[in-house]
């Protein structure tokens, strides 16, 4: 049995391509109703809280591998860590990013935390330390087929941005057999790098438009990001990672989707042309 911490866009997506093998799995949610997909693609959904370990340990029993995948709360993954640990799970694949216990960003130093709590478990695990998902550009669609414009702080900085469901074929794929992934760390990414720029010249290609980019500076876009409902310290810590992005910091790309599936990782023009009604 396999147990998906919640119906996120990665773990939803990794619940369904596992489904699609004929193996077992269980999705923890808060709200039922939100996951009738779901369940009708075969996946038990149970109602449980990260912040409630006996909902944990409840939806742990039977489980042979857990894809550790949610805000990255420490206190809510770690207690996700120890329900792994009483039940004996065999295999952990953990959902992260770039982060270090000094990290300007919040967000990674509990990554950081998470990380190390789960190593020092331990559990058998993998890391999958993601580059920027192009799915964030989703949160922008509406804007972007409004205005035909979007903004941000990343300058000229280049990103390996990967899509979240090549995120969810990697963490499917290790779970089904994480033999040769235990304690691996991989950093995987989309097959280029963009710029924002970059991205607005796809966009304006896939939905035969054009789209342009404005310089946003740091507090322009922590507002713009408070704006658009982000919580205050939300919104700080993604202008603080775009910051980063602007000085290079995601420039790079790694094989990890090729070498682990065997196949190309997704462009950000196929991303862009499966998700062209929500730019539209
Ligand atoms: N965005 C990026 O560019 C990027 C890049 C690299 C790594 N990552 C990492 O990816 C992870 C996020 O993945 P994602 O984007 O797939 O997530 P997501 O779509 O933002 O979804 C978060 C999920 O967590 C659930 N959740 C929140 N609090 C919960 C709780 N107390 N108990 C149970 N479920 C709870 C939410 O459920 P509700 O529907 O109930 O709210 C939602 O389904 C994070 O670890 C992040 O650091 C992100």
């Amino acid at each position: 049995m396999f147990l998906i911490t919640t119906a996120s866009k990665v773990g939803a997506e990794t619940a369904r391509l596992l489904a699609q093998r004929s193996e077992p799995v269980r999705v923890l949610v808060r709200d039922q109703g939100k996951a009738p997909a779901l369940a009708q693609a075969g996946i038990e959904v149970v109602q449980g809280d990260l912040e409630d370990p006996a909902t944990i340990d409840a939806a742990m029993r039977g489980v042979a591998t857990v894809a550790l995948v949610s805000p990255a709360i420490p206190r809510q993954e770690l207690n996700v860590v120890n329900s792994a640990v009483r039940a004996g799970v065999e295999h952990v694949v953990k959902i992260t990013s770039d982060s270090s216990a000094d990290s300007p960003i919040a967000r990674r130093r509990g990554q950081a935390e998470i990380e190390n709590g789960l190593i020092a478990s331990g559990l058998s695990y993998t890391l999958l330390k993601n580059n920027a998902y192009m799915q964030n550009f989703l949160m922008q669609a509406p804007m972007i087929a409004a205005t035909n414009s979007f903004g941000s702080s990343t300058g000229d900085g280049r990103i390996g941005m990967i899509d979240t469901r090549d995120v969810a074929a990697l963490a499917a794929e290790i779970a089904a057999s994480p033999a040769p992934h235990k304690g691996k760390t991989y950093w995987p990414t989309g097959p280029e790098t963009l710029s924002y720029p970059d991205v607005a010249a796809a966009l304006s290609k896939v939905l035969d438009r054009p789209i342009t980019f404005h310089s946003l500076t740091f507090d322009q876009q922590r507002q713009a990001m408070i704006d658009a409902g982000l919580p205050e310290h939300v919104a700080e810590d993604n202008a603080q990672a775009l910051s980063l992005f602007a000085r290079g910091e995601a420039d790079y790309t790694t094989s990890d989707v090729q070498s682990i599936l065997a196949r190309p990782a997704r462009t950000f023009e196929q991303f862009a042309a499966d998700h062209a009604d929500a730019f539209s």
